[in-house]
């Protein structure tokens, strides 16, 4: 069980992924400097301090959550369940002032009802609390102080207090957005994906919101991702003092020294003038500078100098789009010569209708959608 004071005390920590992003979320934690990253399916566990943690929450751009182990035990049934949560001391960080919420996911177990697994967890924790205080904490399924997650597979628990908070992608710049906007994390997860070096000019011609474009600003620039975010879920926990507010403010501004001015020209367009104006607005809370154009990706010319086009276009349920709409895009595309386009298609047409073979796709869910990042080199 982690120590639960010392913020240097080693800790199994694990960020969670969107489906398709784990070997870049991998390749991030790596050049962040933790440690023991291990690829698995749905995450990435990796070794660190609390500190650690607060680092990642700060730094990630991919990852979804970063979640603390809290006990891994054997858990057959409820009632094994119910007693392993209660070996957890749960009073650093939650109190009869503390809302919390519990969410579970189980596989192949006895424990097969997630709902039922989740309340279990949720009596074992606020038993304790109450045993202790006399009062117990109440539950916010909205926006709880501290958050519980519980896995089951196999019929072996791993309970984990979540660090972040509400979700990573939140980064707090994009206050309006379109139809259709993109996670955040996806949209720098799909950078990676695509190769993006940093330093070659790129182009969302599709951008909606902006929020490729911020994110390829952000990353360019080394600016924390986490660094405009309020407040992380750890924050809230009862045993934050103010000697960790203290460390928190200072690596706050450790990760704000490092932020460089330099970064290559990142252009957002779209054919939507609206649209624009809350990109415009978003790369401004963003701290970034980006070339902005109202333009239809058939008026697109090839700049002769190699570019990266990284891109999210309309489809499914939310923006309707037929074979002729996708073939006319990509037929766009098809003439800038020296382009790597990395396009998010949610309709099989996108890659039905291109007239050449994606060098590579990957399979990434945007929400309930299934779609394809589809990799092309245009020679
Ligand atoms: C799925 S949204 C992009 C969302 C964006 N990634 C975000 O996070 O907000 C697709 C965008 O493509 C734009 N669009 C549709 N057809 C276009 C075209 N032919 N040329 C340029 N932009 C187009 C729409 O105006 C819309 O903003």
């Amino acid at each position: 069980m982690p120590d639960k004071k010392n913020i240097s005390s080693p800790l199994e920590l694990y960020a969670a992924a969107i489906s398709g992003t784990e070997r870049v979320l991998c390749d991030e934690l790596r050049e962040l400097g933790f440690s023991s990253v291990r690829l698995n399916r749905g995450g990435v566990p990796f070794r660190g301090t609390w500190e650690d943690g607060w680092r990642a929450c700060l730094q990630s751009r991919i990852a979804a959550r970063i979640q603390a182990l809290m006990l891994r035990f054997p858990a057959p049934n409820q009632d094994a369940l119910y007693k392993g949560v209660q070996q957890v001391d749960w009073t650093p960080y939650i109190t009869h002032e503390t809302t919390i919420s519990v969410s579970a996911v189980c596989i192949g177990s006895a424990i097969n009802h997630s709902g039922f697994a989740a309340l279990k967890v949720k009596d074992a924790i606020v038993d304790q609390i109450r045993d202790e205080n006399g009062e117990r904490p109440s539950v916010d399924k909205e926006d709880a102080d501290v958050k519980i997650f519980l896995y089951v597979a196999n019929n072996k628990a791993a309970v984990y207090l979540d660090m972040s908070g509400s979700a990573l992608h939140k980064r707090g710049y994009r206050s309006q957005t379109g139809e259709a906007p993109l996670k955040e994390n996806l949209a720098a997860a799909m950078l990676r994906i695509a190769e993006w070096d940093r330093e070659t000019p790129l182009l969302d011609p599709m951008c909606g919101s902006g929020t490729i474009a911020i994110e390829a600003a952000q990353w360019a620039a080394n600016i924390a991702p986490g660094l405009a975010r309020d407040r992380f879920g750890f924050e809230r926990w009862a045993n934050f003092d103010s000697e960790d507010e203290q460390a928190m403010r200072e690596l706050r501004g450790k990760l704000r020294g490092e932020v460089s001015g330099q970064t290559p020209k990142i252009t957002a367009s779209d054919i939507d003038g609206e649209i624009l104006e809350i990109a415009k607005r978003n790369a401004r809370a963003a701290g970034v500078k980006l070339a902005f154009k109202q333009r239809a990706v058939a008026d697109l010319q090839s700049s002769g100098q190699r570019t990266f086009i990284v891109t999210n276009p309309p489809y499914g349920t939310r923006l309707e789009t037929d074979a002729d709409t996708c073939r006319g895009i990509m037929a766009a595309f098809s003439r800038l010569h020296g382009t790597r386009l990395a396009i998010l298609g949610g309709s099989p047409d996108y890659e039905r209708t291109m007239s050449k073979k994606p060098k590579f796709k990957v399979k990434i869910p945007n929400g309930d959608i299934k779609c394809d990042l589809l990799v092309y080199e245009i020679k």
